[in-house]
Formats: structure tokens, sequence, C-alpha cells
């Protein structure tokens, strides 16, 4: 992001997703016109399938766009100014003022992504020192097990060309299947949303939301999961990734517990274009690189009621005092 941008653009690094915010939402999926907000799509009735919940600047939206110019997706952000930031910049990359982020090989004096066992990666985290020395930080939720790893990195995607749309005659792609809006997707998914509609979900290095009584913040619960299901088609994929070890084994375990998603097989992503985006695309996805943080994936599929095939006995999350606790604390401090 440029200065001048940063500055324009600059937004309070949190919001509230449980607030009372003045939004605008369709009473229903019928009365959303997709049209309003991908203004330039050649689609009279340019209805998403891919959703990146919580997209912050937008890195995902730009990788996807031109890589699968034949589907919509849809950004959802609850902070406005970070909203108008991506707008601003779709619109800039339709009229070639700029070009699109490409991704560039590390500079090689800087440490290796390299993923470590959880219990090394938190040792040497200064964030993780720091909350453990905060006597208002209970930790959380569940306990990381020691020997925790993500698995490797996927290779960084390929530089892209100017993408052209086959087709007779091909035409140049438009940047017009990319959009964000501002939203609280924690709340108002099934007013834009169409059961079953959404084929992807992405949420990517979500807010970590760490002090216990923040864990109804957070963007995966049991509770969300049945309002992402609702939307998502039967077959689709729910992606997360994040850099906390301790949100990963939450999200893991929400997704694990539940009878409609079922985990896929690491040899399908190595396949899989997209999961290769959500380890490099997003300014998030960069910080952690940065920072030298280990990267937690999971994968999720959107399976039919009684088809999945290994049952995770729950843990009971949603029940464990941990989050009846948090559920019943009225503290209002944000992380
Ligand atoms: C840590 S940032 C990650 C942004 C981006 N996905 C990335 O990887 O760089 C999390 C983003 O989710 C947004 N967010 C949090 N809660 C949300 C909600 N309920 N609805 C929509 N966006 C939300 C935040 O404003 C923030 O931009």
């Amino acid at each position: 992001m440029s200065r001048s941008i940063a500055g324009r653009f600059r937004a309070r690094p949190h919001s509230n997703p449980l607030s009372d915010q003045k939004l605008d939402y369709p009473l229903s999926p019928q009365a959303m016109n997709w049209k309003t907000v991908f203004t330039a799509s050649q689609l009279e009735h340019p209805v998403p399938e891919w959703l990146d919940l919580g997209c912050g600047y937008g890195g995902l939206l730009e990788a996807l766009g031109p890589r699968f110019p034949q589907t919509h997706i849809i950004g959802i952000e609850i902070r406005p100014k970070v909203v108008d930031y991506v707008r601003d910049r779709v619109e800039r990359l339709r009229t070639g003022a700029i070009l699109p982020a490409q991704y560039t090989l590390p500079d090689p004096s800087a440490p290796a992504e390299q993923p470590k066992p959880a219990a090394a990666a938190k040792a040497q985290g200064k964030r993780y020192q720091r909350i453990q020395q905060d006597p208002n930080h209970r930790r959380a939720a569940l306990p990381v097990p020691a020997d925790l790893t993500p698995p490797p990195p996927p290779p960084l995607p390929a530089p892209m060309g100017t993408p052209i749309l086959v087709g007779n005659p091909p035409a140049p792609y438009r940047w017009d299947n990319i959009a964000a809006i501002h939203s609280n997707g924690m709340k108002y998914l099934p007013n834009f949303f169409a059961k079953g509609s959404l084929s992807k979900v992405f949420v990517l290095f979500p807010d970590p939301h760490w002090k216990r009584h923040n864990l109804r913040r957070r963007i995966i619960s049991p509770a969300l999961l049945m309002e992402y299901a609702y939307v998502m088609r039967e077959g689709g994929l729910m992606y997360t990734i994040t850099d906390v070890d301790e949100l990963h084994v939450w999200m893991d375990r929400c997704l694990a517990e539940h009878p409609l998603f079922e985990r896929v097989p690491q040899q399908e992503l190595e396949q899989d274009p997209c999961y290769a985006l959500i380890w490099h695309s997003t300014a998030d996805a960069e910080r952690a690189v940065r920072k030298c943080l280990n990267k937690y994936p999971a994968v999720y599929r959107r399976v039919a009621p009684g088809q999945k095939a290994v049952s995770i006995p729950p843990t009971g999350i949603w029940a464990s005092e941990v989050m009846q606790e948090a559920v019943l604390d009225e503290g209002d401090e944000d992380d």
C-alpha cells in the first residue's frame, strides 16, 4: 500500500462484530441487486459464488479475480474505510492506473518460511510472551497440542501475465468479477446469500480475539458454522488459515466436530490453486512471513446431512464452560 493511500484509508485496527453498527442489508437474497455491487459485470444478474469473509485490503480478491474470471467473488468487510480502499483499488486496476500485486520471491537473506512446531514458534513470539504476562488474559478455549506443526507452505503462485478471456473474440480481463461490500459477516449472511448458493468461503487470518470473554467474537464458532453451512452448497469448500496456533486449534475443532463439514485431505489441497493463494496473497499472509510466524491452514468440505464419513466425537466446545463463560460475560473490552 503506498503511503498516500494508506493515509487516506487508514482505519481502526478492529471493529466490534457484536456492536449494532448501522448497516444496510437486503431483507432477503431475492431483494439483493448484485448489479449495484459488480457494476462493471457483463452479466445481468452477477450473483457471487465465492465469499471472502473479512476480506481486509482485498489481496485474496485481487489474486483470485483474474485467475477465475468467470466466477463472481465478493469480499465482506466490517471496516468501512477498508472497503473504500478495496473499491478504489479495483477501480484503478480496471482503468489500468495500477498493476495487480505479484508474488515475488522472498529476499534470500530473509529467514525462510519454514514451519516449526507450535511450541517452538510460540516461545519465540513476543506477542505470546506479552499475552502470557497479562493478568487479565485467561488462556482461552482449547490447549494447543505440543506436536502441532503446520504443513509446509505450497509454492508461490506463478506470476501472471495479462489475463485474456477465452471466447470469440478473446477479450482482455476487466476486473469486473470482484467487489467488496461493507457489512458484518457474522450477522447478515443469510440476508445476502440464498441457501446453498456459495461454493467457496474463505476466512483468512481472522481476528484472534484472544481473551476468553471475547471468544464469542470469533468469526468461526459452532453457531456461526450453522449459518455458513446454510449458505454453502454441498461439496463447497471453506478455507481457513491463521498465524495463531490457538485460534487454528479452535477453528479446526469447530469444523471437525460439525456434522456438515468434513476435512479435505492434504493431497487434494496440493492440487488446488486456491490453497496456494490463501498462504500467500493477503496483507496478513505477508505480515506473517515478515514476522516469521507459522501459518496454520484448515480446509473443510460442506457435506450433505448424514454424509460425513468420520464422525469426530464432540468435545462439546459450545457447551463447554469456556464458551458459556464467554457468552455470559458482559465485558466489552476489545483485544
Ligand atoms: C486480521 S484481518 C485479515 C484480513 C485479510 N483476510 C487478510 O488476510 O489480510 C481480519 C479482517 O476481518 C474483518 N472482520 C472482522 N470481523 C468481521 C465481520 N464480522 N464481518 C466482516 N469483516 C470482519 C476485520 O475488519 C479485518 O479486516
